[in-house]
Parts: C-alpha cells; sequence; structure tokens
C-alpha cells in the first residue's frame, strides 16, 4: 500500500506533530512505501516571512531525520520541487464544489485567526491536499484528527473524478492513532497544541531541558489537587496524563495510581523528567543532523527524483483522461 503524508515547513515540530503524525509514520515505513512531505506550498497560505522560509524547510527536512524517518525506506522531499501538485490541484480545482470547501473547519478556524489575510489559497488548501495525496495514488494518510475532514473531501473528490473521467485513483483513508489524536496546548487546554501560537503553548521536540521544564511548570492546570484523568472538567491536567502516558507506555489508570495522593507540583516534576530524557535522542540527532548540509540536500534531492517519476506518470494518465492530451 502507498502512504503519503506531509508536515508545513511553518514553525518547529512540537509533541502534536510527533505524536499525532510522525510516530505512525515511523510504523508505517517499515512495511509500506512511504512518501513524507514538506509542504512548502501549503506554509504560504497564512501570513509567513519569505526571507525564513528556506531555513524552515531544512530545520523541517532535519526533524523528519531526527525523529527518526529513514531516506533508505521513506521518499523524502519538498513540495514545491514537483510542480505536478499544483498542475492537479487546478485541475481537481474544476469538479469540487465551492460548499465543500467553504465548511471546512480549518478554513473557518484560520480565517477567524487571519482576519486580514482570507486569500483564495486558504480556501483552496484542501484541494492541493488532495493533489498531493492522489498525485501518487495513496491510499493510507496518517496524520491527526484535525486533517481527517480534508482527507474524507480528498477521497470525494477521488470519487468524483473516477466517475466523471473512469477509474484513475484510489479513495484515500486517513489513519489516526486514536491515543494522540489531538494533543491539546499547554496554555489553552480546550484548543489543539498548534506551532504557530505562544511558544509556552507548545512543546518543541528539540526544546532545551531548561525549556521543557518551564513549560510543564507553566501549564496550565486546573483547580483541585487531585491527579485524576477528565477532559471534561480538567482538560488541562488530563492533556498532561495523556502525554504522560504515551510516553511512559503506562495505561492512564496507572499513572494515576502512581500519583494517587501527591500533588500537581510533584506530577508535573515526574513529568518534566520523563520528557527530558524521552526527548534527549531527538535533541541529539537533531544537532548532529544540523551540521550535514549537505548529506540533506542529497536526500532531499534523491527524494524529488522518485516523487517525480510517479508524479508525471499520474498525470500523463490524468491529460489523456480529462482530454488534454491524446
Ligand atoms: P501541521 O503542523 O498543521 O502541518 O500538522 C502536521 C501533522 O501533525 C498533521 O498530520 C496534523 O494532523 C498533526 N498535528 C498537528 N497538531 C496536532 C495536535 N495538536 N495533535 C495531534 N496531531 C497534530
Ligand atoms: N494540511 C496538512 C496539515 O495542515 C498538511 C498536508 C498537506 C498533508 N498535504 C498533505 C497531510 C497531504 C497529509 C497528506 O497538517
Amino acid at each position: 500500500m502507498r502512504v503519503f503524508s506531509g508536515i508545513r515547513p511553518s514553525g518547529d515540530l512540537h509533541l502534536g506533530n510527533y505524536l499525532g503524525a510522525i510516530r505512525q509514520w515511523l510504523q508505517l515505513q517499515e512495511k509500506e512505501e512511504c512518501l513524507f512531505c514538506i509542504v512548502d506550498l501549503h506554509a504560504i497560505t497564512t501570513p509567513y516571512e519569505p526571507k525564513k522560509l528556506q531555513e524552515q524547510i531544512k530545520k523541517t527536512a532535519i526533524a523528519y531525520l531526527a525523529a527518526g524517518l529513514n531516506p533508505e525506506k521513506s521518499v523524502i522531499f519538498i513540495q514545491s520541487k514537483i510542480p505536478e501538485h499544483t498542475e492537479l490541484a487546478w485541475i481537481l480545482g474544476t469538479i469540487t464544489p465551492l460548499g465543500d470547501l467553504k465548511r471546512m473547519t480549518q478554513f473557518k478556524e484560520k480565517s477567524k485567526k487571519y482576519p486580514k489575510a482570507i486569500n483564495a489559497g486558504l480556501l483552496n488548501y484542501p484541494i492541493l491536499m488532495a493533489a498531493d495525496i492522489l498525485l501518487y495514488l495513496a491510499e493510507i494518510v496518517p496524520v491527526g484528527r484535525d486533517q481527517e475532514q480534508h482527507v474524507e473531501l480528498a477521497r470525494e473528490i477521488a470519487r468524483k473524478f473516477n466517475l466523471r473521467f473512469g477509474k484513475t485513483f484510489p479513495e484515500p483513508k486517513a489513519l489516526i492513532n486514536e491515543k494522540a489524536e489531538k494533543i491539546m496546548s499547554l496554555q489553552e487546554p480546550t484548543k489543539k497544541m498548534s506551532k504557530t501560537d505562544n511558544h509556552l503553548s507548545f512543546l518543541g521536540l528539540f526544546d532545551s531541558e531548561d525549556l521543557i521544564k518551564e513549560k510543564i511548570f507553566r501549564a496550565v492546570t486546573d483547580s483541585g489537587s487531585q491527579i485524576a484523568f477528565d477532559p471534561k472538567r480538567k482538560p488541562g491536567l488530563s492533556n498532561l496524563l495523556n502525554i504522560y502516558s504515551i510516553f511512559s507506555d503506562l495505561p492512564i489508570k496507572k499513572v494515576e495510581e502512581k500519583f494517587r495522593g501527591k500533588g500537581y507540583f510533584d506530577f508535573k516534576k515526574s513529568l518534566a523528567n520523563l520528557l527530558i530524557e524521552k526527548l534527549k535522542p531527538f535533541r541529539q540527532k537533531q544537532k548532529e543532523y544540523a551540521k550535514r548540509t549537505v548529506f540533506i540536500e542529497e536526500i532531499l534531492e534523491k527524494g524529488r527524483k522518485k516523487a517525480q517519476l510517479i508524479s508525471q506518470q499520474t498525470m500523463t494518465l490524468v491529460r489523456k483522461k480529462i482530454g488534454l492530451s491524446i
């Protein structure tokens, strides 16, 4: 089965990206044919700094490798290096109902967050994402819960295309890790953790020991003193408990037991230490890869070549099907 996923190079990778998406990628690359993309064309739909974009792309490539992606097993590449993504996006746009785009939760949320920058690219974002997936005839799309709606739309677009022009694309499915489907913000625990929010609200995969301590101790917790999992009444504490449970490999019940009779301070101290220990290998690898610029460029170029081969084949077929070539 072919697998496709991507992350926007718009900030540092955080625990939400790692637990929600990348951990699944690591498992999949062992047994499936995987393509993992740095989706820079998606990153420019919200305000960004052009001078910093190349640096962000490089940082994301380093982060992919430091997080454990293996370039011998996965194709790692940059979206904008393959022009077929935008060509297919244009074509798919002609069969996507406008109403479907307007009802997308992410479009509504981002329009609210950036009221002065509601551009057509933000609206068309899910079409480009559908093109990313369909261009490689991917069937499995490992993502966090927030992207499920977009993958559903990609599925509908594939279905519509096949009906209108003849079977061309498989219908892709989102693969979601239930336990880490939505890691919440450390500052506003009813919102998802996001790299474009205040730095205290997310835990970076490569944050220093001091930063981890600071962010965990300053994480918003709820009133009361008992260490108990209750996402409705104690969203802040429950998010931290979930993170503890994932990294310690203990069920939440066991974590609750472990801290029975103890206070928030003890729990946070223990969580900070756990994260410092578990994230240490990532910090080390990131430092090593950051020095190997040429190696990173070679991997991306190798990835581009492989991705190009598949995407050109798909587009030759698509152009024929829709009557743009013979
Ligand atoms: P983004 O940073 O928005 O480009 O997201 C990249 C990947 O990480 C997507 O698969 C998202 O669904 C996933 N992701 C982002 N934030 C979270 C979060 N807070 N919890 C779980 N998954 C997330
Ligand atoms: N839209 C995704 C996000 O914001 C990133 C993305 C772009 C993606 N294209 C994709 C994810 C294709 C999976 C498949 O997180």
